[in-house]
């Protein structure tokens, strides 16, 4: 959940270290800080509350320099957004500074067993406890502690550590949070994510859970815990700068937005060559007697339309399960299930205990996942990528996006190889998917329209999203994507539901309703619902396939392209992401970074 960076090179730290952290500020943004092995034989320490623009303007009042140093945005987990609580943390000896992304699950033990010993804590984090121990075990060997650091602690972890006495040396080691290596020619470095080293490299080492970088200015060294050499050859990120920059757009979320086209394009064309082709051949459909599929957040609303999809076009039971709870509940799996494990970063904390849940009980396991080198991408037993590039903003569009387009791949193939469609089925369905990145392209250039619009609703106080069918599966995604931006209140219902409860919410002229209508046969159903509601002083948008809204006023229709009702969501959730941008937009709210959020959860 927070962001770490270092540092070891030729050039100045502090320029590095922020604009690396400017790329990791999605992960976490209550507080910054930095810390450099001063010129003088200090540390260097700036730590602010607060986004990382207070921390850029502390450091412009009192710059730092150095050739080595390490750097954190936060998201709080223990103690309150504070400067005290800020990273790097620095021993009470000022000899050790540790940067820390995770949670030290046994830090009240430790800091007791150290407090007896007369340390004494500044903050009230578990991160601290890290740079206190280093000092209490360290005996002039930075290496030696970090082991004996890392043997002691429980939870999870990603660090940075710097000692005075090595002024030379960046260490890290990491366990269950994630950790890149970055080489160049002018320095090494070590981040929780590739963006933040791309401006300076392309070149980099995955660490795995327990290993540990040793870093200087002439190179990286790998070792384990037995202090064993470990070889790593450098990968090359294929991902450009750009693809990290906002390239114009007021924000990364509008420009993740746009990109959908290119990035449906690219994810279809992924399954004709490449890892993706040869994993999607490799899965023997009539294996599994059941499928499941796990996730947190969008991911398990991809999912759920998913589900309905599989079920439809396979005739096979699919279960869908958040991750929080599938890890805890004693699945009912066996070796003919197929767990499928969908994430943007591949790092969160629930799917990743997920996949080893269903691991551990002889299940098969396929990521679907954005970032390679992942630990779902490399801990699944397969794994399918989508080409999304790497994906800023909080509120994920184009990766989920890019989810569904697999997982309709994924349908019709396992379909047709359970026999339960028709070679000249599979084509039509093939080629309606492949129509969809045009599709998305009609609706992105209707986009003023949807822009008045959602400026007429930023007044409301509860939006409700319904639907039925696959529709409402959608209808999860609409309402999660207005809520986590806006702060508007919002839910999904299914349309069939709202009579047994949730129609008490409606209020007249305070709530709005997104209705979606896109399952023909159930077309007549939904407009009842729309009814319904109406007639209790709802406002209505309307979005889908059905021309006959009438009642203009009270509903508002925006029409989709033609599309098998299967594929719409693809469609009509960027209406919807679209929608909740605008609304967003217009209550002038930080879109990119919302409140109480981080992009990758990696902890529980
Ligand atoms: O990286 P993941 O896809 O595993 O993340 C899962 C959720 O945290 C994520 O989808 C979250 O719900 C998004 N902020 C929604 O926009």
């Amino acid at each position: 959940m927070c962001g770490i960076i270092g540092y070891v090179g030729e050039e100045n730290a502090v320029p590095i270290i922020v604009e690396g952290l400017k790329k990791l500020e999605y992960r976490g943004y209550d507080s910054a800080g930095v810390a450099v092995c001063g010129q003088n034989g200090f540390f260097d320490v700036i730590k602010q509350k607060g986004r990382l623009t207070a921390l850029e303007a502390r450091l412009s009042e009192n710059p730092i320099a150095g050739n080595m140093g390490i750097g954190h945005t936060r998201w709080a987990t223990h103690g309150e957004p504070s400067d005290t609580n800020s990273h790097p943390h620095v021993g009470s000896q000022n000899k050790i500074a540790v940067v820390h992304n995770g949670i030290i699950e046994n830090y009240r033990q430790l800091k007791e067993r150290l407090e007896q010993k007369g340390i004494a804590f500044a903050s009230q984090t578990d991160s601290e406890v890290i740079a206190q121990l280093a000092e209490y075990y360290y005996s002039g060997d930075l290496l030696d502690t970090v082991i004996k650091v890392a043997n002691a602690l429980e939870g999870s972890y990603a660090l940075g550590i710097m000692c005075l006495d090595e002024p030379d040396m960046l260490v890290a080691v990491k366990k269950d949070n994630p950790l890149i290596i970055g080489v160049s020619g002018h320095g090494q470095f070590i981040a929780s994510d590739v963006p933040a080293v791309l401006k300076h490299t392309n070149k980099v080492c995955y660490l795995n859970d327990k290993e540990i970088a040793v870093l200087t200015k002439g190179g990286a060294r790998f070792f384990n815990m037995d202090r064993e050499p470990l070889s790593k050859t450098p990968e090359t990120v294929t991902w450009d700068i750009d693809s990290a920059e906002k390239g114009g757009f007021e924000h990364f979320m509008l420009k993740e937005i746009m990109e959908q086209p290119k990035v449906l394009r690219d994810t279809i064309q992924s399954v004709h060559s490449g890892g993706n082709k040869e994993v999607i051949e490799s899965l023997e459909a009539a294996r599994f007697d059941k499928l499941v599929i796990t996730a947190c957040g969008s991911a398990y609303n991809a999912g759920v339309v998913a589900k309905y999809v599989f079920e439809r076009l396979c005739r096979l039971s699919v279960e869908v399960e958040l991750a929080s709870e599938f890890r805890y509940k004693d699945a009912i799996i066996s070796d003919k299930t197929l767990v499928i494990l969908v994430s943007q970063s591949g790092e969160t904390a629930d799917t990743i205990a997920a996949m080893r849940e269903a691991k551990a009980k002889g299940a098969f396991t396929l990521g679907i996942v954005n970032v390679v080198g992942s630990t779902i991408a490399k801990e699944a037993e397969v794994c399918l990528f989508t080409a999304a590039g790497p994906e800023i903003a909080v509120a994920t569009t184009k990766v989920f996006s890019a989810q569904l387009v697999l997982l309709y791949i994924l349908a019709v193939r396992f379909a047709a190889a359970l026999g339960k469609m028709t070679e000249e089925a599979e084509r039509g369905l093939s080629a309606e998917i492949a129509a969809l990145p045009g599709k998305a392209e009609e609706i992105l250039s209707r986009i003023d329209s949807i822009q008045k619009y959602a400026s007429t609703c930023i007044g409301y106080k509860s939006i409700f999203f319904i639907g039925r069918n696959i529709d409402y599966a959608i209808a999860l995604e609409g309402s999660l994507k207005l809520k986590e931006i806006s702060y508007i209140h919002s839910e999904a219902y299914a349309g069939g539901e709202l009579k047994h409860g949730p129609i008490s919410l409606v209020e007249e002229e305070d709530t709005l309703v997104v209705a979606l209508s896109n399952c023909g046969r159930l077309r007549g159903k939904i407009m009842s619902n729309v009814e319904q509601v109406v007639s209790r002083g709802a406002k209505v948008l309307l979005i889908g396939s059905c021309q006959d809204a009438g009642q203009s006023g009270i509903i508002s229709y925006i029409g989709l392209p033609e599309v098998p009702e299967l594929f719409s969501p693809s469609l009509s959730v960027i209406v919807m992401q679209l929608f909740s941008y605008y609304v967003a937009a217009n209550k002038g709210l930080d879109i990119d970074k919302p409140r109480n959020l981080a992009k990758s959860v990696t902890v529980e």
